[in-house]
């Protein structure tokens, strides 16, 4: 038997006024893309911005459905937007903010298992790490260097 350790690292800033210039700017985009999510059933609105290698932003945001699971969250939509419109082109960093009509959201609200893992095959392909940065409405906003430090033993390929 061996136990072994799986490292996940993250920093974790107490405000926005606390990022870097890009950063700020991106998560001030997925802040904009949270606005338009269409969320009338959970009332919980998620924005994400991907910040691609040739400059270019690619927002998304949650897609519900009356028939609930037919809906969709921020980060797979905008992935996928990504996927389909710049195929090849790899994403340096992506920016998430929820906001709830019920409640103020004050904590980090990081990226869902499953999009966890869609976002991964998009990292593993690229063989560049993407940076995380969430958020939720108001308050500290974690960054991860890696989808690894949000996924460990995560599936891929490999197993195939
Ligand atoms: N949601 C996201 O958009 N991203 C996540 O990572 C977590 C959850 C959405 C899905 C649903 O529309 C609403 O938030 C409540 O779960």
């Amino acid at each position: 038997m061996e136990k072994i350790e799986v490292k996940a690292a993250a920093t974790v800033y107490n405000d926005v006024a606390e990022l870097a210039q890009e950063d700020k700017m991106l998560m001030d985009k997925a802040i904009e893309a949270r606005a338009k999510a269409y969320a009338p059933y959970s009332k919980f609105k998620v924005g994400a911005a991907f910040l691609l290698e040739n400059g270019a932003v690619v927002l998304g945001n949650n897609q519900e459905n009356a028939a609930y699971p037919s809906g969709m969250c921020a980060e797979r939509v905008g992935v996928w937007k990504v996927g389909s419109e710049f195929p090849g082109i790899k994403i340096k960093k992506l920016a998430i903010s929820a906001a709830s009509e019920n409640t103020k959201v004050n904590k980090p609200v990081g990226p869902c298992g499953a999009c966890r893992q869609t976002l991964s095959e998009y990292e593993i392909n690229q063989k560049e790490p993407i940076k995380v940065f969430f958020m939720g409405e108001v308050g500290k906003i974690v960054k991860t260097d890696s989808l690894l430090s949000l996924l460990p033993f995560s599936f891929d390929s490999s197993y195939l």
